[in-house]
């Protein structure tokens, strides 16, 4: 049986991260919605983080990926939503505490910055660690 669906998006600089990323999603049993970019072609993140958010936005999937060269631009571009909360991330332990603290629905990676068995380590952490609420809620809410 599938487990959840994942949105992944990247922009040109993310684009080989975001692949790799996908396929290794589809590998432990999710259901996958790629939303590009898939050509070499200079795009502009903005466009993938607001794609995203849509689909969050609309239920059509549950947690979403996004890609740039730094994982910066895409993550303010993303945040700017609401019911966003994206969190870049380097390492195993900021996937776990975007998940523990932040309830962070969606995991940000610069593409030119971050290794490909860290990056998967930090997908596979962030999809299985739960929210710890308590406290942690209380200013969750407040970012609302
Ligand atoms: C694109 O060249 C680059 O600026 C973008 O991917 C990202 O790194 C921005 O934060």
């Amino acid at each position: 049986m599938k487990k959840e669906t994942i949105a992944i998006a990247s922009d040109h600089a993310g684009r080989e991260l975001k692949n790799i990323l996908k396929e290794e999603l589809a590998a432990l049993g999710y259901g996958v919605m790629d939303l590009g970019t898939n050509d070499h072609e200079s795009v502009d993140y903005p466009d993938f983080a607001n794609a995203l958010a849509a689909v969050l936005k609309e239920n059509k999937a549950s947690r979403g990926v996004l890609v740039c060269g730094t994982g910066i631009g895409i993550s303010i571009a993303a945040n700017r939503h609401p019911e966003i909360r994206a969190a870049p991330c380097h390492d195993a332990l900021s996937a776990r505490l975007a998940r523990q603290h932040v309830d962070a629905n969606v995991l940000a990676f610069g593409g030119r910055l971050i290794g490909v068995e860290t990056a998967k380590d930090c997908l596979r952490v962030f999809l299985t660690t739960a929210f710890e609420g308590g406290r942690h809620a209380r200013r969750v809410q407040k970012l609302a």
